[in-house]
């Protein structure tokens, strides 16, 4: 059963046929190639992008998308094995996961990090719950681990303005918040853009660390595509002359003596003009988005001619187009 919920299930020529693929349709689009398909979208946490994207894609290549939102009028899902279900959870994903499959093709999924403890997180245990379970095709809408659609999405945007990913310097650095957010976005943008042969340099306060595993996967793609990937504290040195600057805040890797109250220790950390500045001339900005204006970001950034934060979101359908016409074949 071929799945997409990890950047794995590409591998780095995989993500080069999706990038060439996809800016080819968006040059001579494909017409009803999801014709007769059904997906079907579980919604384990909210989205504005994700939904809209994959049900565009649904409609507009003929096929034909069902929303259901875990909790909101669908039964709340249990996954863990031997849980005695005794509380609000009503229904295991063991019978659910393959129920959808009797109705729909393929099957996608959103369900957030716990930003508890980033090892139960770096397991994915929901996704690999439905990858296990399925009968047909799982592609992630975003897990605890990685959101590989938007790192594809991403790094379609540079490969777009700057017409080679291989060899490029691009940045993501750490910026504030106000709650820990997930890792899943740094994470496939690192997977993603190393896989693409970028020399990809991150820049984050101490404390801040992406997960081991997942730092380890992106330097063996990244070495396979000619590209490199770099860690540093120090967020101008990361910037300097790059020609990406892409923004994310996200939580500490451990709970520490400030708690969650860590992402709003470093103010000095939201990308203002001043960074843009440290960056290349023709560098680009980019964010996954929902951003928080003058949080993580600043409003001189955001509506500045750099950003490409709506290209980017845009760049969503397309990727997504390429890889459910793949996974319905
Ligand atoms: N970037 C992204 O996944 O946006 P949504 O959370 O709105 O879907």
């Amino acid at each position: 059963m071929r799945h997409f919920t990890c950047l794995a299930d590409l591998g780095p020529d995989g993500v080069h046929a999706v990038l060439d693929q996809a800016i080819a349709w968006k040059r001579c689009p494909p017409e009803a190639h999801l014709a007769g398909k059904i997906l079907g979208m579980v919604f384990f946490n909210p989205s504005l992008r994700t939904r809209a994207s994959f049900e565009a894609v649904m409609a507009r290549g003929g096929g034909h998308a069902i929303v259901l939102e875990v909790g909101g009028g669908v039964w709340k899902l249990e996954d863990r094995i031997g849980a005695v279900m005794d509380q609000d959870r009503a229904e295991h994903v063991r019978e659910a996961v393959p129920v959808l499959g009797r109705y729909v093709d393929l099957l996608a999924v959103r369900t957030f990090a716990s930003c508890t403890n980033d090892d139960d997180d770096e397991r994915d245990p929901v996704m690999r719950a439905f990858a296990d379970y399925s009968t047909v095709p799982v592609i992630s809408m975003e897990s605890a681990r990685e959101h590989p659609c938007q790192g594809l999405a991403d790094v379609l945007t540079i490969a777009e303005t700057f017409g080679e990913t291989r060899g490029l310097p691009v940045t993501l650095t750490w910026a504030p918040h106000v709650k820990p957010l997930p890792k899943a976005v740094p994470h496939s943008f690192l997977l993603t853009a190393g896989a693409a042969g970028c020399r990809v340099r991150v820049a984050h306060p101490p404390g801040f660390e992406l997960h081991p595993a997942v730092v380890s996967e992106a330097r063996e793609f990244a070495r396979a595509s000619g590209g490199e990937v770099t860690f540093t504290s120090d967020q101008d040195e990361a910037l300097e002359g790059s020609r990406v600057v892409y923004a994310k805040a996200w939580g500490p890797a451990a709970p520490g003596p400030l708690g969650p109250e860590a992402v709003r220790a470093f103010p000095s950390w939201r990308i203002e003009a001043r960074q843009l500045a440290r960056a290349a001339s023709d560098a680009i900005f980019l964010h996954c988005l929902p951003v928080r204006r003058n949080v993580e970001v600043g409003d001189a950034v955001l509506d500045s001619p750099a950003s490409r934060v709506i290209d980017e979101a845009e760049n969503r359908f397309h990727v997504q187009r390429m890889l459910l016409d793949w996974l319905a074949r």
